[in-house]
């Protein structure tokens, strides 16, 4: 959105100590400083993927006019999970007409999808055969999968990645059975390689920086692994990317106060109608204590989801009517509902302008992507000839 939502402007954003930086003797010189992020289209995007991931990127690359700015719908890492083409289709164009929406300068910045950067591909799969399997282990989806099966809870949302029914698979002998479980089942090799594919993303265009929500640091230190491993076999080619995430906004709560995730059902979407909006706010989950009753603003889902859009003398008034016991829930999800409405109107139209005209946001991501393939050029370059092609 052109007009920046409350964050304050120079927040610092966290990031891992920052390690000296080889020079490489073969990696292109001079090249600006490489800002990139993407997201995946597993789903229509929520008021936590605006907090969490597109207004801290957007931001980041206004305050840094000297850096090059690198968006892109991470369009394949969805494909482990969504599985019917049609949804898949109309969920890039979502997250697409998204990110114009919120504020992408797709003149300025490089916008692209994925897969229409063939190279992405290729060096994926030569990183592949110099990442340790080990590395793979230790990532955080694929654990959090397998630790569902070793405690015998199936999968997150009774789907196993793939969208089927999970197996227990008592039957395997191998290392991944465990009290005649396979601690593997419904993990496809997509999810299982998914960081290798995430580093290709990444150092692909030689990133230096990569805004993320705080789920996905663990990502960039592997995408700093697998760089450091590869350039220690075959010299100084890939720069080493560091996570940019803001440790001040925490996630946020979803309706029901888990995360707000795709995965639990309880989002609340950015730009579905204003209906739509209305009702998810207003099934934010409240207690029952009478008007009147002072509330706790730190245990109230309404005042966090309130306080990422609100600037500071709103949140304060908020927090002190709630500590006071001056508002109702129904009258704090009412302000609540008016200043996202509010803020969403003219992104809104823009996002349902470009939903009524898909080609456009076709051309704008081939645009994109030949530029990002231009980009990689140099790094392909230099990759293929230190693996001796
Ligand atoms: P989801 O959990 O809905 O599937 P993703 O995993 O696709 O969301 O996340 C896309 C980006 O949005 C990530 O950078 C993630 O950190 C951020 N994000 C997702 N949910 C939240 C949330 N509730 N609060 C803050 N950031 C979030
Ligand atoms: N894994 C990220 C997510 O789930 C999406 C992603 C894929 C990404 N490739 C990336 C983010 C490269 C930053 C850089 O949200």
């Amino acid at each position: 959105m052109n007009r920046p939502m409350h964050q304050p402007a120079n927040r610092p954003m966290h990031q891992p100590m920052d390690r000296p930086m080889h020079r490489p003797s073969n990696r292109p010189m001079h090249r600006p400083d490489v800002i990139l992020t993407g997201i995946k289209p597993t789903g229509s995007p929520h008021l936590g993927n605006y907090i969490g991931a597109i207004r801290p990127a957007l931001e980041l690359a206004r305050r840094s006019p000297e850096a090059h700015a690198m968006f892109f719908l991470a369009d394949y890492h969805a494909l482990t999970l969504v599985k019917d083409p049609a949804r898949f289709r109309d969920l890039c164009h979502e997250l697409a007409a998204t990110w114009i929406a919120c504020g992408l300068d797709h003149e300025r910045q490089v916008f692209y999808r994925q897969s229409d950067v063939p190279e992405v591909f290729e060096l994926s799969w030569i990183l592949s055969c110099s990442t340790s399997k080990g590395l793979m282990n230790r990532a955080h989806a694929y654990k959090a999968q397998v630790d569902r099966h070793r405690r015998g809870a199936g999968v997150a949302d009774g789907r196993d990645a793939d969208g089927g029914k999970a197996d227990a698979g008592g039957e395997v002998s191998d290392a991944g059975v465990v009290a005649g479980r396979d601690v593997d089942a419904g993990v496809n090799m997509g999810l299982y390689s998914y960081p290798i594919l995430m580093a290709a993303d990444i150092l692909l265009f030689q990133a230096k920086y990569v805004p993320v929500g705080r789920d996905q640091e663990q990502h960039i230190e592997i995408a700093r692994d697998i760089a450091a491993r590869f350039n220690r076999s075959f010299g100084e080619v890939l720069t080493l990317p560091l996570y940019l995430s803001d440790p001040t906004s925490a996630e946020i709560p979803g309706t029901d106060g888990r995360k707000m995730s795709k995965a639990y059902n309880n989002t609340i979407p950015l730009f579905g109608s204003r209906e739509q909006l209305r009702k998810a706010i207003f099934g934010i989950r409240t207690d029952s204590s009478p008007p009147g009753t002072p509330r706790d603003p730190g245990t109230s889902l309404v005042f966090q989801i309130y306080r990422q859009f609100a600037d500071g003398d709103r949140t304060e008034a908020m927090r002190s009517r709630l500590l006071r016991g001056r508002i109702t829930w129904k009258a704090a999800k009412e302000e609540l509902f008016d200043l996202v409405d509010g803020m969403l109107e003219r992104p809104r139209a823009v996002y349902e302008e470009l939903m009524a005209d898909r080609s456009r946001i076709d051309r704008l991501l081939e645009a994109g992507a030949r530029s990002a393939r231009e980009l990689a050029r140099p790094t392909m370059e230099i990759v293929r000839q230190a693996v001796g092609r």
